[in-house]
């Protein structure tokens, strides 16, 4: 297992990180993956022997179930927690009440405090905001953020699904009040999905912040069980829930290219897939989801897989967005701005 520094920190963590999104199987969660404690700490005694040192999960998945898993099978497998980097996540409904949910300080607050109580620990290493709060300020959500690193709850902040413009919008207001810096981005970004190539990666980019890719399977599309020609894909997560959204008809061309290099290098799909993923600047750490231990051996295994020039030129060819304004434009003038030699 190979080794990146997290954005603008020293936190060094690994090119893949394990999402815990399958743990649990309550409510909305139950067609996305149903592991017990058993199989919990299973999958995680893999992870960990793997190299792997960075885990994924958020308030919300089954409703907390994932993150009181997790912090039992840190127990149960007798793991140093000072050897792992545990990220959770705060936005989403938790409860019936009014302030059950979102990006109030009030909800942070609490749940940071319900975070910790089902994780077992005293702090979590990352925190992110899991989404938009279209009704809290930037602000009170920035301050809020600084105030749970200052109280020691948390180590560092980080955002998900937030538009390019509200990511910068919140630097700007760290940078003015002299609060902590965010230090990663966790987004969708997959070969079935590449729109942050747009606006978000050129931001982390320029303002040195990591980014954790999540859904480089696009949820099980790019798992081997689907394609234009494909059976049935019965018991597969797309199946009963098919998120998140991709064109796919675009998705089947990129599929047979998929197929393709993966003939060559006598490896799946789901693992050139996650490959690309791995191999395009600016990923950190590719967040990764298993529903079995030969699903997860199998993504662990794709960090040997290295895709050549002429691979990674024909999967860019295949999944290559649609030109965009302003983009073309940017393109234009930059190459006007090019010193010829
Ligand atoms: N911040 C956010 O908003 C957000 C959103 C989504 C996810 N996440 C994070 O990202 C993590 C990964 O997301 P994800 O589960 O959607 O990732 P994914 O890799 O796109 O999909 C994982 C699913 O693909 C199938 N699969 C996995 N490995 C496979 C393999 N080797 N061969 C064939 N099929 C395979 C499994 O489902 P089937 O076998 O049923 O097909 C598995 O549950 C989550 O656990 C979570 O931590 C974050």
């Amino acid at each position: 297992m190979k080794f990146n520094f997290l954005g603008n920190t020293g936190l060094v963590v690994s090119e893949l990180c394990f999402g815990t999104m399958t743990f649990g199987g309550k409510g909305y969660w139950e067609a996305i993956g149903t592991a017990q404690q058993q199989e919990v700490n299973d999958l995680m005694k893999v992870v960990v022997d793997s190299g792997i040192n960075f885990i994924d999960t958020a308030n919300v998945y089954s409703f907390g179930e994932s993150e009181k898993l997790l912090g039992q099978s840190i127990l149960d497998l007798g793991l140093n927690r000072n050897n792992l980097v545990i990220a959770t996540k705060v936005r989403g409904r938790m409860g019936e009440g009014v302030n059950d949910m979102g990006l109030s300080r009030y909800h942070i607050f609490q749940s940071v405090d319900a975070s910790l109580q089902r994780l077992q620990v005293d702090h979590i290493d990352i925190l992110y905001v899991h989404g938009i709060d279209p009704k809290t300020s930037v602000e009170e959500t920035v301050r809020a953020l600084n105030d749970v690193v200052q109280s020691g709850k948390a180590r560092y902040i980080a955002i998900c699904n937030w538009p390019a413009w509200i990511v910068m919008k919140a630097i700007a207001i760290t940078e003015k009040h002299g609060w902590n810096k965010f230090m990663g981005l966790q987004y969708f970004y997959s070969l079935a999905s590449r729109d942050i190539e747009r606006e978000l990666l050129p931001l982390a980019h320029d303002q040195n912040i990591g980014v954790m890719p999540w859904s480089p399977l696009a949820g099980g599309f790019l798992g081997g069980k689907y394609g234009r020609n494909a059976g049935n894909a019965a018991g597969s997560r797309r199946d009963t829930f098919d998120f998140p959204p991709i064109n796919k008809e675009k998705t089947y061309d990129i599929i047979d290219v998929a197929t393709e290099v993966g003939k060559q290098h006598g490896v799946s799909i789901a693992e050139v897939s996650l490959a690309w993923v791995r191999q395009q600047k600016g990923v950190t750490s590719t967040i990764i989801g298993a529903k079995s231990i030969d699903q997860l051996n199998a993504n662990i295994k794709s960090t040997e897989l290295v895709l050549s020039a002429d691979d990674l030129k024909k999967l860019d060819e295949v999944s290559a967005l649609a030109r965009e304004y302003p983009g073309w434009m940017v393109e234009r003038q930059s190459a006007d701005r090019e010193i010829k030699s």
